[in-house]
């Protein structure tokens, strides 16, 4: 059997009181512990001088290969390209983008130095799967260093309208560099048919979705496949995990601070692309209209740091810290502070926990690859007596979960409209939802995304690694656009 080789800039596990693990550490961990394999990324750490080593550290089934990056590639290739230019504009914040040709050329000199790296702890029989826009020269490195092995590659946030992507310099370049992957995985169909558009529209290539498997593509000499891989959790043993932690002190902590007042929860990373300052508001509106909710409701927000030596993180944490403040200023009582905003990591368990005693989750990004944190809550929730998922339509998970009370992040009247709903739904109304929506997780749980996914890699490297210049056209041959409006 293949040994599977999970390369990507972050690797788990990430500890309590650290930084925030996001969702492709949770997912790709759940993927990888139960096949086991090797994961190299970056180690976390920052070198000022000396020559980063790997470290290889065995972890039950998984090899953990590891390496540090020099200040001047974590400030170019990290900080710089993939978290100035990249996240923004792929999250459509064009507004918050910042681009300097240097960190440009930082970034594929680090994607080729990380692939150098890897190259000699391949073997012939590997597998690569390749994750997240940090990573995307990462084929054309690995071939130019003359791998052969199969190379997939998944992205875990949404992948941007043409017209938003042209905001990005070098958006040919990366395209090109991703049409040397065998399998570009995405998280839902409206991604792939954004990237089809790119192809078929800027790149002149075309889009063959006659197999009536993943799409053919064919652009930039390059054939190759592309299909939607919306990745889950294990709902099942996040419920567990939940019903487990019930009676432990977060949950106890929790409940006599609330005596016995709902509870709406969020969990985040503190992004500018979660909608956390519009969440805020709509929380407030919602005490400005419904005023029976006055201390009868609290809001805990969890929201532990992430790249705090960006400006525009720094931006958003003093814009939530001064909301809160704001809102807790007005409504207030000497028994009652309406928000709880902790800027701080939790353990999973314990974030399973609190989502069981949670009446409304409350997830509400502006744009999300898919946003696990969704999927966890209703995972959470107690099948007799379920919460109610109030899900912005931006996040990817909102193409599958539609139990949940589907809401315009930017529309805070709506939102609170909403919230007010979820308070007061009947119970019959909330258990039909709530077995709606795990139906689904368990139908597409995580083991479900990594095997479809390797499956289809399997299959899709044979046609791949044949380069024969451009592919000529297949009978049955449409454009993008007729393949993915029908
Ligand atoms: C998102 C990205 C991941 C990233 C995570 C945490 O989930 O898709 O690639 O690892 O955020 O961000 P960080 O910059 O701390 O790795």
């Amino acid at each position: 059997m293949s040994r599977l080789i999970i390369v990507s800039n972050r690797v788990a596990p990430i500890s309590e009181g650290g930084p925030a693990a996001g969702g492709l550490a949770v997912g790709v961990y759940d993927a990888l512990k139960e096949t086991g394999g090797m994961w190299f990324g970056w180690s976390g750490d920052v070198l000022s001088s000396g020559q980063p080593q790997i470290k290889v550290e065995e972890r039950g089934p998984v090899t953990f290969a590891t390496i540090a990056l020099m200040r001047r590639d974590y400030d170019q290739y990290y900080r710089g390209f993939s978290n100035a230019t990249l996240w923004p504009a792929f999250h459509y914040r064009a507004d918050l983008l910042h681009y300097d040709r240097h960190d440009f050329e930082g970034y594929c000199r680090v994607n080729a130095w990380l692939a150098q790296q890897l190259v000699p702890l391949l073997r012939e029989e590997d597998v690569i799967w390749v994750h997240d826009y940090h990573l995307i020269p990462f084929a054309q490195a690995l071939r130019a260093a003359g791998v052969k092995n199969r190379i997939g590659f998944f992205l875990h946030i949404p992948f941007p309208a043409s017209q938003v992507l042209l905001a990005v310099p070098p958006h040919r370049e990366l395209v090109e560099a991703l049409c040397s992957f065998d399998l570009l995985g995405f998280q839902t169909a409206p991604d792939l048919r954004a990237f089809c558009d790119y192809i078929v529209n800027e790149a002149n290539g075309t889009v063959d979705a006659s197999s009536g498997g993943p799409l053919a593509i064919h652009a930039f000499g390059h054939t190759l496949h592309a299909a939607a891989y919306p990745i889950g959790v294990y709902p099942d043993e996040i419920a567990e995990l939940a019903k487990a932690g019930e009676r432990g002190k977060p949950v106890r902590t929790m409940k006599a601070t609330l005596h016995s007042r709902k509870l709406i929860m969020s969990v985040d990373r503190l992004d500018y692309s979660k909608g956390l300052v519009e969440r805020f508001r709509a929380f407030e509106r919602l005490l400005e209209h419904a005023t029976a909710q006055r201390n009868k409701v609290s809001f805990l927000q969890i929201a532990p740091p992430t790249r705090a030596d960006l400006h525009a993180y720094q931006d958003i944490r003093l814009q939530l810290e001064g909301e809160s403040g704001r809102i807790n200023g007005r409504f207030a009582e000497l028994d009652w502070t309406p928000i709880l905003y902790i800027h701080k990591q939790y353990e999973r368990s314990v974030l399973a926990a609190l989502f069981r005693t949670a009446h409304v989750g409350y997830v509400t990004p502006l744009r999300d690859g898919m946003n696990l944190v969704a999927k966890e809550y209703v995972s959470a929730q107690d099948p007799e007596n379920p919460g109610v998922l109030v899900l912005s339509r931006f996040a990817g998970a909102a193409q599958e979960l539609d139990g949940a009370l589907i809401v315009n992040p930017v529309d805070i009247d709506g939102m609170a409209d909403a919230l007010a709903r979820a308070l007061d739904m009947p119970l019959a109304e909330r258990q039909a939802r709530h077995r709606d929506m795990m139906a689904q997780l368990r139908e597409n749980n995580v083991s479900v995304w990594r095997d479809n996914f390797m499956r289809d890699l399997q299959s899709a490297s044979g046609a791949t690694r044949t380069r024969g210049g451009r592919a000529r056209a297949a009978s049955g041959k449409k454009t993008a656009r007729e393949v993915l409006v029908s």
